[in-house]
């Protein structure tokens, strides 16, 4: 089947294009609001954009034509922190999503400790598996898109200490939830190691040579 875009609606093209970019990691962000309450919301638009300097990228959209407390927050305060969820938090992440009046915070509605950041003034989750202080280094906004993207320099990562293994992260400790098509998720499944691609690479020309293919 072949789909144009161009001859779908954008909640169409918002099903298809969540449905197939999957699975997506969650940045659950902090950042503080105007009146110095704390907003909590999850990001699956996310991913990392370099790791020299360590960078990642959030797109986030508009409710009703109005830009979201965390667009907002990180726009006016150039800062916001990327908390890790692993799969237990599925629903609170999930109800964290939830469009809050102004001034009500998730973080207090959800009984979610927070622990002050050691280099940005935005406060971080306390019980999570990881959280990474950004500052931001750049908005994207293009003219005929609904999101911007933001981009952020890693300046701290915390990491609970169990989970560190030789510099390495133990990513089954992790856990992490992955946002999958529609209100759904999902976590970790199947698990294999490869050797080197070039070892791979010629084990398996040389089947496809004893096999004449
Ligand atoms: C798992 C999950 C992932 C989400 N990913 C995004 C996203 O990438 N971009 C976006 O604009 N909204 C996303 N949303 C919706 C926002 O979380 C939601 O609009 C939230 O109310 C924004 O909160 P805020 O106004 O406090 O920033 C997602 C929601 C969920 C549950």
């Amino acid at each position: 089947m072949e789909i144009d875009p161009k001859h779908h609606t954008p909640e169409e093209n918002y099903k298809l294009i969540t449905g197939l970019i999957v699975p997506r990691p969650i940045a659950w962000i902090t950042t503080l609001c105007d009146d110095g309450t704390i907003n909590l919301a999850p990001f699956s638009a996310f991913n990392l954009m370099t790791h020299e300097p360590p960078m990642l990228m959030v797109s986030i959209g508009t409710r009703e034509g109005q830009r979201k407390d965390t667009y907002s927050n990180i726009l006016s305060r150039k800062e916001f922190v990327v908390n890790i969820a692993s799969y237990e938090f599925m629903e609170t992440v999930h109800a964290s999503s939830a469009a809050l009046p102004h001034g009500k915070s998730e973080t207090e509605l959800l009984q979610l400790e927070t622990v002050p950041c050691t280099i940005i003034k935005t406060p971080r989750l306390k019980n999570v598996v990881a959280a990474m202080e950004c500052r931001l280094r750049d908005r994207i906004q293009y003219d005929d898109a609904d999101s911007a993207i933001f981009v952020g320099d890693i300046l701290k990562y915390h990491v609970r200490d169990d989970l560190v293994r030789n510099a390495k992260i133990d990513t089954r400790e992790l856990d992490p939830l992955a946002r999958i098509g529609g209100p759904n998720y999902a976590g970790l499944g199947r698990f294999k190691t490869m050797p080197a691609a070039e070892v791979l690479m010629e084990k398996l020309t040389e089947k496809q040579t004893e096999t004449g293919s």
